[in-house]
């Protein structure tokens, strides 16, 4: 990208302004060069969005099935069609290379169709009534209009995990992508507009966050808020949700475990520990954060993720071979030197990285070194706070009992991981984990077909998966006595 460009925010069908004219900047975490600038919606682009989405709700609800499927098809294939160009912006404005970027969008893209073919299996129930001359129908109806405040880690994905099953139920969606990375959602309405959703199915505004979600909360016609970010605003949403009784899914913060039992695959282990700690640079809510290792293996275990850590590339992610990008910002940046300065200072050792990151170039952004801390302590911030950052501090363990119990010692529970070679170990651990998700010898466990979400402080709901849509579908009981 050259000189920055401008973008408008997408409302009923059209490319829009900001009312009162203003913008917000988009700056490239890896350059800090100024990308592109946004319009600053606020309150009064927020209601004509509702506007839009709750005059568009009659016909698209009304729509069958197999029409909303096919047009969901058709965005998935217009996806598809542009992976490359979302992937690159994805890159620029979000920091994460390009090969992950492109993963990314083919994620993204995997929502809309599998929520295409979903569409065609909401099902009702026919229960036997007492008596001969009723018949008892129970039926299932899209909620209504959607607002969706969806987070910068993963720009495309977390705004098709909720738009494809909320449009598939027969919803209208007003999207509030996150300030840092509105390009990635912008190109998203753009493949919308393309594939033919209707005007005000689907509506995109860039802004101030609290404005926007303000109002979308206040709102009465807005029937469900989706929420992908941290904890501490997604009970703020679940407050606000009260005073007009709205549905809520929370995906909030996690802290995810990982047990590495004595009887593990110790490459397989490092391996898919790596993938989990080092995606995204660390900056996603699954990613592995407490690694308790068991201390007949931990040293083991230790020589080989350090062996993977040192192979992993840190620099811009459109240039060859960068595994790690920046991290999104400096407060983001700021929170990872906090975090190791204070284990290290009381008595961790860095074994790997440790400090800021300066890849050749001229980049100047928020690097970080990908890191390995051992000798950590429960009590230490890393092992209380979500990191958000590529470090992994180690903590040897005795027995299954106390590594279960350490792993559960979390207000978290969205993803926890456990390794072993052992099936009746593995099936115990997993049922005494309190998390939503758990990959058994299995670093990468989200998919669109299976349900994403957390136990805890980590969240309400569940997105993916036939769970997934349930969240946009109200049920109704129709009991009809027969003359
Ligand atoms: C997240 O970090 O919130 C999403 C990660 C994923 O979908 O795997």
């Amino acid at each position: 990208m050259g000189e920055p460009i401008t973008k408008g925010i997408y409302i009923g069908g059209e490319w829009k302004e900001a009312v009162r004219g203003g913008t917000i900047d988009v700056f490239n975490p890896a350059t800090l060069e100024k990308l592109a600038t946004v319009p600053d919606a606020g309150d009064d682009e927020a209601a004509q969005a509702v506007d839009a989405a709750s005059s568009a709700l009659p016909a698209w609800r009304e729509a069958s099935a197999y029409e909303r499927a096919a047009l969901l098809m058709r965005w998935y294939e217009q996806i598809m069609l542009h992976q490359e160009e979302i992937a690159r912006t994805m890159t620029m404005e979000q920091g994460k290379p390009l090969p992950e970027a492109r993963t990314e969008v083919a994620y993204a893209a995997s929502f809309i169709q599998w929520y295409a073919e979903e569409a065609k299996r909401v099902y009702g129930e026919i229960i036997p009534a007492t008596t001969a001359g009723k018949r008892l129908f129970v039926i299932r109806q899209a909620v209504g209009v959607v607002g969706a405040i969806t987070p910068w880690n993963f720009p495309a994905a977390m705004i098709t995990r909720k738009a494809g099953p909320a449009l598939a139920a027969g919803c209208t969606i007003v999207v509030k992508p996150a300030e840092q990375t509105p390009l990635t959602a912008l190109l998203l309405a753009e493949m919308a507009e393309k594939a033919g959703i209707p005007a005000g199915v689907l509506n995109v505004i860039t802004g101030d966050a609290k404005t926007i979600a303000g109002r979308l909360m206040a709102d009465g016609r807005v029937r469900k808020v989706t929420f992908t970010g941290s904890t501490e605003v997604g009970k703020e949403i679940m407050r606000g949700a009260a005073d007009t009784m709205k549905k809520i899914s929370l995906e909030l913060g996690g802290h995810a475990p990982v047990i590495v039992f004595d009887d593990a695959d110790l490459e397989l282990a490092a391996e898919q520990t790596a993938i989990s700690k080092f995606r995204n640079a660390g900056q996603t809510c699954v990613c592995a954060n407490r690694i308790y290792v068991h201390e007949s293996v931990h040293d083991a275990f230790e020589r080989r993720l350090a062996d993977k850590i040192a192979g992993l590339r840190v620099g811009y992610g459109l240039d060859e071979g960068v595994a790690i990008g920046p991290l999104i910002d400096e407060s983001g940046l700021d929170k990872v030197k906090r975090q190791v300065e204070e284990a290290v200072a009381r008595g961790a050792k860095a074994v790997v990285g440790g400090r800021t990151a300066e890849p050749e170039g001229s980049r100047r952004g928020f690097f970080y070194e990908p890191t390995l801390l051992t000798g950590v302590t429960p009590d230490m911030q890393i092992m209380r706070e979500e990191t958000f950052g590529p470090v992994a501090p180690l903590i040897p363990f005795r027995t299954d009992e106390e590594a279960v119990r350490m792993a559960n010692d979390s207000v978290y529970g969205l993803a926890a991981y456990l390794f072993t070679t052992n099936v009746n170990r593995a099936v115990r651990a997993a049922e005494g984990l309190e998390y939503g998700i758990v990959g058994v010898n299995d670093g990468a466990p989200s998919t669109a077909q299976a349900p994403f979400g957390g136990f805890k402080e980590s969240g309400l709901g569940r997105e993916g998966g036939r769970q997934g849509i349930e969240e946009y579908l109200e049920t109704k009981y129709i009991s009809l006595g027969l003359g």
